[in-house]
């Protein structure tokens, strides 16, 4: 058993900095291994409950590929195809579920929820997403980081801007990932939209000990500047209704990422991410509404950046895979 077997990953301070960065080791080695035909199985005989009370494409896919790669099986729970929060309650659904499985993934809107199955569940538990928290997809960014940038996870600081709406669950865990693994993490935004007071102050808590450097901004050009990644999300995420768009638009539309904005950051070799899906051209249903309502081809980011030699989104995708194979695996084998 490895030091983080039985562990729940309901956010990211769940995890040392140590902690983190070992996850992203052997993300990168269960990458390796699998692209070598080499994939060592070490989940054989394993259950894995997975719980979508919101939709996915990548989490939900990154957990079934990552379990069936290591043997393992899984059940998917889709939005309405359970007695979860209807029927049953949380603490019941976890009882029943813990002795089931062998660990639980948790889709949802409330961290509250996905804590409360984690206490009587008895198994390890996986956030795949609430409102206030997306761990998972953290260790994807970080893999991807450092595939493509020549800086040294442990050595350099990184510079990571994020733009847009921060008080929701990317922007949250940008900032405090980025404090726990010292970068310099900056969120350029309007204030309103800038993470709770208590997120910040976590974060600037775990900047003491880590080294990091964090910037709430909003000033885009300083908050760009020297930036080996840009990031950004949704402006309107799972769960919102249709009729924040009209403010979302006019307080997010200058923060959006364009070819203008890589180039504030004075870096050639800037790379762009984005946890996706995202809205970059007129090929979603709500894209095309969007269009007739608003007149706008692109939202967060312009369909050049997206297509672009700096976009780096699909081995973010691709990486979401490796990440959580490497949390099933570290907290199950
Ligand atoms: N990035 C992400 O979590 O994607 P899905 O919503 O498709 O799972
Ligand atoms: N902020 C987005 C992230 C999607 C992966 C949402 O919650 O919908």
């Amino acid at each position: 058993p490895t030091a983080l077997a039985g562990r729940h990953f309901l956010k990211e301070l769940d995890f040392t900095e140590e902690e983190f960065r070992g996850l992203i080791e052997l993300a990168a080695e269960l990458k390796a291994a699998k692209k070598a035909g080499a994939e060592v199985q070490h989940l054989r005989g394993r259950n894995i409950a997975l719980i979508f009370e919101k939709t996915s494409t990548r989490t939900r896919c990154a957990f079934e590929v990552a379990a069936a790669d290591q043997g393992a099986s899984t059940t998917y729970l889709d939005p309405s195809g359970s007695q979860i929060g209807h029927k049953e309650s949380v603490k019941d659904t976890a009882r029943v579920l813990g002795r089931m499985y062998d660990g639980i993934e948790y889709r949802g809107s409330s961290q509250q929820q996905v804590e409360e199955l984690a206490a009587h569940a008895g198994v390890p538990v996986f956030n795949g997403l609430t409102d206030d928290w997306h761990p998972t997809q953290m260790l994807a960014d970080v893999l991807t980081m450092t595939e493509h940038c020549a800086k040294n996870l442990v050595d350099d600081r990184f510079v990571l801007a994020y733009l847009g709406d921060a008080r929701f669950n990317m922007g949250n865990s940008y900032l405090v990932t980025g404090a726990l693994l010292g970068m310099d993490v900056r969120i350029v935004a309007p204030k309103e939209y800038w993470p709770a007071d208590e997120v910040i102050a976590q974060a600037r808590k775990l900047a003491e000990g880590s080294g990091a450097a964090i910037l709430l901004t909003e000033d885009l050009a300083e908050g760009v500047a020297g930036a080996d990644f840009v990031a950004t999300d949704v402006w309107v995420s799972m769960g919102e209704p249709k009729e924040v768009w009209d403010e979302r638009i006019a307080a997010l539309g200058p923060y959006a990422v364009t070819m203008d904005v890589l180039r504030a950051t004075g870096n050639p070799d800037v790379k762009f991410l984005h946890c996706l899906p995202a809205f970059h051209d007129l090929g979603t249903k709500v894209g095309r509404e969007i269009h007739e309502t608003h007149g706008l081809d692109s939202l967060e980011v312009t369909d050049e950046v997206f297509e672009s030699a700096h976009s780096v989104v699909f081995d973010e995708a691709e990486n979401r895979l490796h990440t959580i194979k490497a949390v099933l695996v570290a907290t199950l084998a």
